[in-house]
């Protein structure tokens, strides 16, 4: 078991090398949750378990230049895709104010914040997930200068620990292709402090699984996360919903080793429906789909039951829609998206995404 308190810095590490100045930069992907994760208790902790898959197209590039300074403080410039963004540095700097505990040397540098996405900035794809992610890789590329000795395992667990204080799902976007978060009695080593890769065998049928995100809506969301999250705080359903999580969970754990594809598409959908149901019964209630989201369901709907081809879709957040299929079926599925999907999207654009790996240093 680890606790929070591991990942303290000066308790852990008191013979820490002096390092005066430096550059990293990281890659971080966005991740899509198949066992959703919706609502949370104190400190970022997750009410229930979740499962994701990492992406590999969608993702935050973000380089941190540190030099050390005389006096303690958190001091910090940001710039997105290489100028000054004001309207970023709020999260950037409860970010570092929430992992302040567990990195105390941050108070010892000004540090340049320098970050792009790789997909479109207003798409509606939420990039706080990649973002924290790359944070987090980046903050602890310092820690492992001032601390060589560090262990990988350390590194990648309190990476993801710091980038779950920055936003829930980033951190699922730190390592593997599968990633579990949030104690789970049948997934080994999971917990509700970090993202773990799943620790078992998952069927081929699975390997390069395909993500299309069909942006549907490419505007700001009327409700944040944030505001969804605490609705879940006297939720009439929000008991049974936290148990069926973590049965679902404990099914889909058991779908990814044995590669069963039927029963693959009816939890997934499931999963997406039932958190857009969270939504809609939530005191205030509220709407995240669109006409257009519902659209192309019932097109997904209609071509698996024509074709047989094992396609199904997931929500995150918002209107846009996840299609997600096996590799195997790429060509068809395309041809179905351009086709006939396309036409519900803003501007007919789409993102061909796929299964990834997480985070990589880059230089
Ligand atoms: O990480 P947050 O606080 O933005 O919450 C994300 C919640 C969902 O995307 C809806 C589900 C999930 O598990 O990613």
């Amino acid at each position: 078991m680890t606790n929070a308190t591991d990942f303290i810095f000066d308790v852990q590490h008191k013979a820490a090398t002096t390092v005066a100045s430096g550059t990293f930069t990281w890659s971080a992907p966005s991740n899509i949750a198949l066992v959703k994760y919706w609502g949370k208790k104190e400190n970022q902790i997750p009410a229930n378990p979740s499962l994701s898959f990492t992406l590999s197209n969608c993702k935050t590039i973000t380089t941190l230049t540190f030099t050390k300074k005389e006096e303690k403080g958190i001091r910090f410039d940001l710039l997105f895709e290489g100028k000054p963004k004001e309207e970023f540095k709020p999260k950037i700097q409860k970010f570092f104010e929430r992992i302040l505990p567990y990195c105390s040397y941050i108070e010892d540098y000004h540090f340049t914040i320098d970050t792009t996405n790789t997909f479109p900035h207003s798409s509606g794809i939420a990039s706080s997930a990649s973002g924290m992610a790359a944070m987090a890789m980046n903050i602890m590329a310092l820690e492992q200068a001032l601390h060589p000795a560090m262990e990988t395992s350390y590194f990648h667990k309190k990476a993801s620990f710091l980038a779950r204080l920055g936003s829930g799902s980033a951190c699922r976007s730190v390592v593997g292709s599968i990633v579990v978060w949030g104690e789970q009695a049948d997934v080994e080593g999971s917990s509700d402090l970090y993202g773990i890769e799943a620790p078992f065998a998952v069927h081929h049928n699975f390997e390069n699984y395909q993500d299309v995100i069909l942006l549907v809506d490419k505007g700001e969301k009327q409700v944040s996360s944030t505001v969804g999250h605490d609705l879940m705080h006297n939720h009439p359903f929000a008991a049974e919903r936290f148990k069926q999580a973590h049965q679902n969970l404990s099914a889909l754990k058991q779908i990814l080793q044995t590669g069963d594809l039927t029963r693959f598409i009816a939890l997934v959908e499931s999963e997406a429906l039932t958190l857009h149901a969270m939504m809609m019964t939530s005191m205030p209630y509220f709407i995240l789909m669109k006409p257009n989201t519902l659209q192309i369901i019932e097109k997904i709907w209609a071509f698996r039951a024509k074709t047989a081809i094992p396609i199904c879709f997931t929500l995150d957040a918002g209107a846009n829609v996840h299609v997600l299929f096996p590799e195997s079926v790429k060509a068809e599925v395309l041809e179905f998206i351009r086709a006939d999907l396309s036409v519900f999207c803003q501007n007919e654009h789409f993102i061909e995404d796929k299964m990834g790996n997480g985070a990589l240093l880059i230089k």
